[in-house]
């Protein structure tokens, strides 16, 4: 039979493109045969490393997927050789920090095929013993970032032990990311009565828009999702964290990029502290907060900067509950890392506008339960409660609501209870 001679570019239509790649074994790197499992089918076709294999990461992967699917229904276990990843990783824009494995592309799917399971272990133990509670140390990479991705979605995935954040996203559109379960706990008793899960955030994400977070379950020593400049129409749904909240910022550590997150609507999100007596863990600092650096410039980023500025807008969160944390809610106009900038407290020209929060519910072991704690250079606006009920977990009382520049609060009264005044 005689068939015509097809076109290069229209083959990849003509012929579907699966890979499956087994690990080789006995602890060699399976970093190369991934790579070229993506390379022979990342372009329209299907890369599956099957469950239950455990796949051998030693080298930094950097994959580019256009209309294709990646299945890690195995494990890929990034090996803790501490030096390898400090001096070898990929950099990030953001921080000066360190990822173990980029993707770019578009239309494509990683799917970790089932809850908990597949996906990555971290073995980040190693790294929370050298890091030791100290935040932002150099070279702890990520374990995955989504970079110039558009219709990117990463589902059913779950990530054990992260060496650091578990997920960044930079410069990107129309990302999901879905049933997450996501766990990094210590176990060294070294870290009884501090943090060592120190920086094990959830998600950060830099320059994104359209971007949708549903059906997750995270524990670390840091904040569960943490959108950052320019992050944009966000969707977060059905969040269950421990150990960290919904953290806004840090923004206003970078002058001359303004930072800007807008339209956020974030429902039945759950924030919960629980402290192990033997292993320690993070103190959260409340179930949404928003936290600007001063606005007066020291030092260089990660751990100096300020005098940044910008808007954080239209953020609403419906049904938010929180189980013994620092606050429910608030406001830090005064977020830095170089001592000197606590006398520049007032200084920062950051804009929080127009946040609503309603149905917020649970305990604080502190006194307050809402803090809207802004700057006199530039005052919060229009901040909504309504169905607010929070209690001081010390002794069932109504927590507090303070208030220091913060314009047009409606629903609770400052310097009052934070229990609604309409209910
Ligand atoms: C990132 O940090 C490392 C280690 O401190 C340093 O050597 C490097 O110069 C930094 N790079 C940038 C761009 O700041
Ligand atoms: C997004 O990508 C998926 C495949 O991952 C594809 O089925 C879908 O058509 C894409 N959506 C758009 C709008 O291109
Ligand atoms: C996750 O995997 C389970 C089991 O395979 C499946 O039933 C479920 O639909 C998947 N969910 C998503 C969001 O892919
Ligand atoms: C982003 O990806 C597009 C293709 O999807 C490519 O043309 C462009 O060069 C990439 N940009 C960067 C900065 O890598
Ligand atoms: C996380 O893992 C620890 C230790 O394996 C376990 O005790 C804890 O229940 C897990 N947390 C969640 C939320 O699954
Ligand atoms: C919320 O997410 C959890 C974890 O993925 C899931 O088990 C549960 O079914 C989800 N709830 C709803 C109402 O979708
Ligand atoms: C955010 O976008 C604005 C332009 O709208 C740009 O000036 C600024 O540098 C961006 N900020 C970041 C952090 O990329
Ligand atoms: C926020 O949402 C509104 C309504 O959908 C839209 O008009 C506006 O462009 C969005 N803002 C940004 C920064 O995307
Ligand atoms: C605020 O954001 C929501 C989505 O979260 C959007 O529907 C609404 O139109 C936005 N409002 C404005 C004034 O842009
Ligand atoms: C935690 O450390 C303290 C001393 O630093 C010790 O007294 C206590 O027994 C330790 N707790 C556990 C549960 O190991
Ligand atoms: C308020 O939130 C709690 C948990 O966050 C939820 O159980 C309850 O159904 C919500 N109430 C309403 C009226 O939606
Ligand atoms: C709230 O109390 C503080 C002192 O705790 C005071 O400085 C401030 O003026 C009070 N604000 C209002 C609105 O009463």
């Amino acid at each position: 039979m005689y068939l015509p001679p097809i076109s290069a570019p229209r083959l990849y239509w003509l012929v579907y493109k699966a890979c499956i790649v087994t690990p080789l074994g006995w602890g060699q790197d399976d970093s190369s045969q991934i790579l070229a499992a993506v390379s022979a089918c990342g372009t329209g076709g299907t890369i599956t490393l099957p469950a239950p294999y455990v796949y051998t990461i030693r080298k930094r992967l950097l994959m580019r997927l256009v209309g294709a699917t990646l299945n890690v229904f195995g494990t890929l276990s990034f090996v803790p050789d501490l030096g390898y990843w400090i001096d070898e990783s990929h950099r990030i824009e953001f921080q000066n920090q360190s990822t173990a494995w980029i993707v770019e592309g578009s239309d494509y799917i990683i799917d970790g095929g089932g809850w908990m399971q597949g996906g990555i272990e971290g073995n980040g133990q190693a790294w929370y013993g050298r890091a030791a509670g100290h935040s932002n140390q150099f070279g702890r990479p990520i374990p995955l970032t989504l970079y110039n991705s558009t219709n990117a979605t990463v589902r059913n995935f779950s990530v054990r032990q992260s060496m650091f954040w578990n997920f960044y996203v930079q410069d990107s559109q129309d990302v999901s990311f879905t049933s997450i379960y996501l766990n990094s706990t210590n176990r060294d008793p070294a870290g009884n009565g501090s943090n060592y899960e120190t920086n094990t955030d959830g998600i950060n994400t830099i320059r994104v828009n359209n971007f949708l977070a549903a059906d997750w379950v995270f524990h670390g020593g840091d904040d569960c999702l943490a959108p950052k400049g320019n992050s944009t129409n966000l969707v977060f749904r059905n969040i269950t964290c421990t150990g960290g909240g919904v953290a806004f910022g840090s923004v206003g550590q970078y002058p001359g990029a303004p930072d800007f997150i807008t339209n956020v609507s974030a429902t039945d999100i759950t924030v919960s502290q629980l402290i192990s007596p033997a292993y320690g863990g993070g103190t959260v600092a409340g179930g949404a907060y928003f936290k600007s650096w001063v606005g007066h410039e020291e030092g260089t980023p990660p751990q100096g900067g300020g005098g940044g500025t910008g808007r954080v807008s239209n953020i609403s969160f419906e049904n938010l509950h929180v189980d013994n944390t620092s606050q429910g809610v608030f406001v830090n106009k005064c977020y830095f890392k170089v001592a000197d900038q606590a006398n520049y407290c007032d200084t920062s020209t950051f804009l929080f506008e127009d946040l609503s929060f309603s149905n917020v519910t649970g305990t604080v072991n502190g006194e307050n339960g809402i803090g809207l704690n802004c700057s006199a250079a530039q005052p919060c606006r229009d901040i909504h409660f309504e169905g607010v009920d929070l209690l001081d977990s010390a002794d069932n009382t109504p927590a507090r609501v303070v208030c220091d520049n913060a314009e047009d609060v409606v629903g609770v009264k400052c310097n009052g209870t934070a229990s609604s005044v309409t209910k």
